[in-house]
C-alpha cells in the first residue's frame, strides 16, 4: 500500500475485546505483509503494551521519568515546538518495537487528564483534531501501511480524537441484545459527528467476538449482525477462546502460540480474514 490507512477500535462499552482486536488485527496485518503501528489511547493501564509483553519495561521508563515524550505529549499545545527540538524523527522516541512485528506507541499516565485538558479547548474542531494533526504531520511520512488505534470504552474527547483521526471504526461486538443496541448507538454517533462536523467516520469492520456457537442464541445474534451490517461485518466471527485470554496474560497474541487449541486456530483464521476485509474497506476509496 502506498498510503497509510487508519482505523480505531471503538465501542461505548468496556470489555468487548477492543484491545484484543487491535493486537490480533495488527499481527494479522503484519502477517499479510503490512507495516503496522498500534497506538494505545485506551488508558494508563497499558493494556496493549501488556498484550505484547512490553509494558513492564515501559513502566520502568515511566517511573524513572524517561518515558518522555509519550502519547500524551503529542496532544500538548507545545508539541510542534517539542518535536522540532527532538530532531529528525520525533516519533521514534515514542515507539516501542514488539516481538510480533508490530510497532507500538504505549499508553501513559498522562492520558488520565487528557480528556479534561482537551475539554478546555473551546473550538470543537481543534478539540477533536489534535491526533489527526499529529498523524498527518509526523506519522504518515514514516510510511506505515496501517495505523490502528485502541480507544477507551467510552465516548469522550479522547475517543473522538481517535475516531476523527482514523475516519474508520472497528467494533468488536459480543453476542447479545445489549451489544446490538450499543453497536446501533455507535452508528448513530458516527452519523451525528458526520452531520455536525462534516467529517466522515465509517463503520469499517464489525467483528463478532467471544462467540460460543454451542448456544442457539449466538447463532441468532450472528445472523442479526450480518443482516444489520452487511457492508461492515467481518467474514468470520472470533470464537470464545481460553487460549486468547491465557496468551494475553503471557504477553502475546494467539498468533505467537506454538500449540494453539482449535479455538485459537479458528480465531487466527478469523483475524486474518478480518484483516483482509479491513484492508479492502480502508483502501477501497483510492482504488476507484
Ligand atoms: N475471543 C476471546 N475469547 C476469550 N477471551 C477473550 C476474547 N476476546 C477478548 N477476551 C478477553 O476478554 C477480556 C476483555 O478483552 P479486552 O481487554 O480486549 O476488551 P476491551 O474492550 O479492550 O476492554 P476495555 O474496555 O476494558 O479496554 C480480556 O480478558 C480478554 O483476554
Ligand atoms: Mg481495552
Amino acid at each position: 500500500m502506498d498510503q497509510t490507512h487508519r482505523a480505531a477500535a471503538f465501542l461505548d462499552k468496556g470489555g468487548t475485546g477492543k484491545t484484543t482486536t487491535v493486537a490480533h488485527l495488527g499481527v494479522a496485518l503484519e502477517q499479510r505483509g503490512n507495516d503496522v503501528l498500534l497506538i494505545d489511547l485506551a488508558g494508563k493501564q497499558g493494556d496493549l503494551a501488556k498484550h505484547f509483553g512490553v509494558w513492564e519495561d515501559y513502566q520502568e521508563e515511566i517511573e524513572q521519568d524517561e518515558a518522555w515524550p509519550n502519547i500524551s505529549t503529542v496532544f500538548d499545545d507545545a508539541w510542534g515546538t517539542i518535536a522540532e527540538k527532538l530532531g529528525e524523527d520525533p516519533v521514534a522516541d515514542l515507539v516501542v518495537e514488539t516481538d510480533e512485528g508490530v510497532d507500538l506507541i504505549p499508553a501513559h499516565p498522562g492520558l488520565d487528564t487528557l480528556d479534561s485538558e482537551l475539554g478546555n479547548i473551546d473550538d470543537a474542531r481543534q478539540r477533536y483534531s489534535r491526533l489527526e494533526e499529529f498523524l498527518d504531520e509526523y506519522v504518515d511520512p514514516l510510511g506505515y501501511d496501517v495505523v490502528l488505534i485502541d480507544l477507551p470504552g467510552m465516548t469522550n474527547n479522547v475517543s473522538y480524537n481517535g475516531l476523527w483521526a482514523a475516519g474508520h471504526a472497528i467494533t468488536p461486538v459480543e453476542m447479545g441484545p445489549f451489544e446490538a443496541e450499543q453497536a446501533d448507538a455507535l452508528r448513530r454517533d458516527l452519523e451525528k459527528i458526520a452531520a455536525n462536523f462534516e467529517v466522515e467516520i465509517e463503520l469499517a469492520l464489525v467483528l463478532p467476538n467471544k462467540v460460543d456457537t454451542r448456544t442457539n442464541l449466538a447463532e441468532e445474534y450472528l445472523a442479526a449482525f450480518q443482516d444489520e451490517y452487511p457492508d461492515a461485518i467481518a467474514p468470520d466471527y472470533v470464537p470464545y477462546s481460553q487460549d486468547i485470554r491465557n496468551a494475553a496474560q503471557r504477553g502475546m497474541t494467539a498468533f505467537a502460540l506454538e500449540e494453539p487449541s482449535s479455538t485459537a486456530e479458528h480465531a487466527r483464521e478469523a483475524y486474518l480474514g478480518a484483516a483482509d476485509t479491513l484492508v479492502d474497506r480502508l483502501g477501497g476509496e483510492d482504488d476507484v
